[in-house]
């Protein structure tokens, strides 16, 4: 056995979905035993088991149900690291109570889902999805004075619901076009937004009745599970549009598909879903919904960057350090 190889450890992890290959080298680097989902889709429950069961370390996608049965079977795990920013695919509870850390890849998606955002509310706001399909379907033939209507950006009111790191950079970016920010937070004051665009924090319904553009930044929780249902949507705006780049479960999507159907709100731009990948009944067949595969972190320059903090939060607690991105213990 070479030198190089007797100073790593001795641990096993498994990556259950294939990353970028700079975190996969960083832990090859630490650890003995790296091992990655060998197929090219994500792995059925029975298969998790099966590799988590000796696993001292797991590399997670926000896919994968990490449930109390899978943790309590992984007798010798000590790190769930989330390739994600959210976590509520995992039962925490059940890690806590264990004494395995359970880690996520903040800060390094916030532009990139902020982007998204952005991508969707211009792509329904001005009809670019229905433009590409009429366009490929050979409808245009020529400039037409009312094709394809869409709405204006500038100077109308954007809320943002969840003023934390993506929403404050959703929120950023519209300085470019002079809107007005209403914001909710659940815990303290946004003094960035308040200070650089003099946004105003108000309530869930305030915002709501008052907003041109609504986009969702909570993580999912017990507390924040369809807090955007049909009371929610009727208060909004005819005109209005809703955005969806945190999680689909924080809107009652079934609620939301009527909303749209009734034209009781504009159009709405959706990046994740209540049970995805599933789409609930009458939701594809709608024109005014822009729906895209849950892209918001689907970046090269991110997905490398959460592969590498990823491997970090492993590596570190491999060593016997606290990560640096933990959300439990
Ligand atoms: C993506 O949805 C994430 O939580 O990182
Ligand atoms: C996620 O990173 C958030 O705080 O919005």
């Amino acid at each position: 056995m070479n030198r190089k190889r007797e100073r790593r450890m001795s641990f096993r992890v498994f990556v259950t979905r294939l990353i970028p290959e700079k975190g996969i080298n960083l832990l090859k680097k630490f650890c003995q035993t790296v091992e990655i989902n060998p197929y090219d889709r994500s792995l059925t429950y029975d298969e998790l088991l099966h590799y988590v069961k000796d696993s001292d370390a797991i590399l997670t996608m926000l896919s994968d149900v990490i449930d109390a049965r899978l943790i309590n079977e992984a007798v010798k795990l000590k790190v769930i690291a989330n390739y994600a920013v959210g976590y509520d695919n995992i039962d925490i509870k059940t890690a806590t109570e264990r004494g395995i850390f359970v880690t996520n890849t903040p800060g390094v998606l916030t532009d990139s889902t902020a982007d998204m955002a952005w991508a969707l509310l211009f792509s329904i706001t001005r009809r670019v999805v229905e433009g590409d399909k009429y366009t490929r379907a050979g409808k245009f033939v020529g400039w037409e004075p009312m094709l394809l209507l869409g709405g204006d950006l500038v100077g109308k009111t954007l809320g943002i619901v969840g003023a934390g790191r993506v929403g404050t950079a959703m929120a950023m970016r519209s300085m470019g076009w002079l809107m007005k920010v209403l914001y909710t937070s659940r815990s303290s004051r946004n003094t960035v937004l308040e200070e650089s665009l003099c946004a105003r924090r108000v309530s869930l319904d305030t915002l709501l009745r008052e907003s041109d553009f609504v986009s969702i930044h909570v993580p999912l929780t017990g507390e924040t599970r369809h807090m955007i249902g049909a009371k929610e949507l009727s208060l909004m705006k005819k005109t209005a549009y809703l955005i969806n780049t945190a999680r689909g479960a924080v809107i009652d999507e079934e609620a939301l598909v009527n909303a749209l159907k009734n034209k009781q709100i504009a159009g709405a731009g959706l990046d994740v879903y209540e049970e995805e990948p599933k789409l609930k009944p009458g939701m594809k067949e709608l024109d005014n919904v822009v729906l895209a595969p849950h892209l918001g972190s689907a970046t090269i320059e991110t997905r490398t960057r959460m592969a590498v903090i990823a491997a970090e939060n492993i590596i570190s607690v491999l060593k016997g350090e606290r990560p640096k991105n933990c959300v439990n213990i």
